[in-house]
């Protein structure tokens, strides 16, 4: 969904959801809680295939890491994400490594991509701010941006238990996740990312990738919570 298409019933993207990640101060404990590791971001990127010259897109990219990574090895990245809190930092990042990344500030639904398509999408820790319906849409304008052929990267919270024990399973995500203030995410952030933001089942995201044209190559699921999957656009 294009900027010049905003009619009144267009998802508020730009507005927080959940966890407020928007001042500078928020931006800061959430690249030192998520702890940021190059060599972690190197590994994908080795997986994902980028190299030199490949033409990366990570939507919501937050302070900016992977995109910084992928520039790093040569490859021209675009960093995008509606925080500009977020965007700052990570243009920062871009200043410290000596590398040039087109940093764009936009959402997953008004992300407009000009010049030839991207041969890799990645989105992390990022596609719940959506609801489901919105995440259809989201996802159809990644695989917009990406050439027939090319790969879409997810990560994020995705539940893979059974709705009947939904209950339990989010406890024991609470329990085992959350750090002290200080020494990592809260109890609060787990919370409140339950109760306010749109985390769903990977059954759902399969249909809605299903849907938007990103065949699924392959799918990691590391907890009942977290997981992966990498897709072909058709
Ligand atoms: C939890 S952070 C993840 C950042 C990064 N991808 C990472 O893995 O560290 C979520 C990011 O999504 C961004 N965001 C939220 N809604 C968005 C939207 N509709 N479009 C693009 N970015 C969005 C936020 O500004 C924030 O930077």
């Amino acid at each position: 969904m294009p900027k010049s298409a905003s009619p009144a019933w267009l998802f508020a993207e730009y507005a927080p959801v959940g966890v407020d990640l928007a001042s500078p101060e928020a931006v800061d404990a959430y690249d030192r809680n998520q702890g940021t590791d190059p060599a972690r971001d190197d590994a994908l990127l080795d997986r994902l295939g980028v190299t030199e010259g490949t033409r990366l897109v990570d939507l919501a990219c937050g302070t900016g890491s992977f995109a910084v990574q992928a520039a790093l090895r040569g490859a021209e990245a675009h960093g995008v994400d509606v925080g500009e809190a977020m965007l700052a930092y990570a243009r920062k990042r871009a200043e410290r490594e000596g590398v040039r990344v087109r940093w764009h500030r936009a959402g997953f639904l008004d992300y407009a991509h000009e010049g030839d398509p991207a041969d890799v999408v990645t989105t992390k820790a990022a596609l719940h701010q959506l609801p489901d319906f919105w995440k259809q849409q989201a996802l159809l304008n990644a695989a917009a941006v990406l050439r027939p052929g090319g790969t879409f990267y997810l990560w994020d919270v995705i539940f893979t238990f059974p709705p009947g024990q939904a209950a339990q399973n989010l406890d024991w995500w609470v329990d085992t996740a959350a750090r002290a203030e200080g020494e990592g995410f809260t109890r609060e952030t787990f919370e409140t990312h339950i109760r306010e933001e749109f985390s769903t089942y990977s059954w759902v995201l399969e249909g809605l990738l299903e849907r938007a044209g990103l065949e699924i190559v392959s799918k990691d699921f590391t907890s009942p919570v977290h997981g992966e999957y990498i897709c072909r656009r058709v």
